[in-house]
């Protein structure tokens, strides 16, 4: 763990009791589907697709699965099984009805409680859930072993020039610039994220590579992510927008 909290301090707002109030769950859902304008779109997903390659005859847990909609994908493409979880109710119940007709499945666990017996899954995905966790520790742990041989483990995170920092400029507005400070000061932050206060965890780089080397786990790649061309639909003035800042990190760790 990484942090902990005084009695004067506010504490932690958890990850999933954060998504289960209406108007964070719909803004969420609207900004992460929004294509050009979502930065998943043109920079996460890229990244992570080419990383992830065919995810044929795979089964797949996916940590903080949100909406689930990479699951309907992966199935799609052949994965053997896919396996969500999130901490939130809401979240849950729209990665449900993602699901439906499917063989996927979804349950509400927090990720810092999950465990599962060795050899359960192939590989193992986190997309943009791992800052909301404390103890990355014990979870990456638990991430090996219960993967198979040769499992891999795929995590994106907000980029720790992000997590360093509070944004200077109004959340509605699209953000020009950032201000990167108290890099190396890791630990709890309290964000003003889709219009409610949430806590999340900042790591620098060097403190997700070496989590990853500590849980058993071989450097596979490190990636930042940079804004894919191709997904922004001649939109040239977001794209040299996109390309100031890096948004995400994305890593892969290989079992042995
Ligand atoms: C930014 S969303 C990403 C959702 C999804 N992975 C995606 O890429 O669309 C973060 C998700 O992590 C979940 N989450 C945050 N902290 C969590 C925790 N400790 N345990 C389980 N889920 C958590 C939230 O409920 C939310 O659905």
């Amino acid at each position: 763990m990484i942090t902990s909290h005084s009695a004067e301090e506010p504490g932690p707002v958890r990850g999933g009791a954060f998504y289960d109030a209406p108007q964070v769950m719909e803004r969420y859902l609207q900004h992460r589907h929004s294509g050009v304008h979502s930065p998943n779109h043109v920079m996460e997903e890229p990244a992570l697709l080419d990383e992830l390659g065919s995810p044929t005859g795979l089964r797949v847990l996916d940590l903080g699965c949100g909406d689930a909609s990479i699951g309907r994908k992966l199935l799609a493409a052949g994965c053997r099984s896919y396996f969500g979880i999130d901490g939130s109710t809401e979240m849950t119940r729209v990665a449900r009805a993602t699901l439906a007709g499917s063989s996927g499945r979804v349950e509400t666990v927090d990720i810092e409680t999950f465990s599962a017996p060795p050899n359960t899954f192939d590989l193992i995905i986190s997309r943009l859930a791992l800052h909301y966790v404390d103890d990355l520790d014990s979870v990456l742990s638990a991430c090996w072993r219960s993967l198979s041989p040769g499992g891999r483990l795929l995590i994106t995170v907000v980029h720790p020039v992000i997590t360093s920092h509070e944004a200077r400029s109004s959340p509605e507005q699209a953000r020009t610039n950032w201000v990167v400070d108290d890099y190396f000061q890791t630990g709890a932050r309290q964000r003003n994220w889709l219009g409610d206060t949430v806590t999340w965890y900042h790591r620098t780089i060097e403190d997700y590579v070496t989590a990853l080397t500590r849980a058993d786990f071989a450097l596979a790649s490190l990636r930042e992510c940079a804004p894919r061309h191709d997904r922004f639909d001649g939109d040239m003035a977001e794209l040299a927008r996109r390309r100031r800042v890096p948004l995400f990190l994305l890593l892969t760790g290989s079992r042995a």
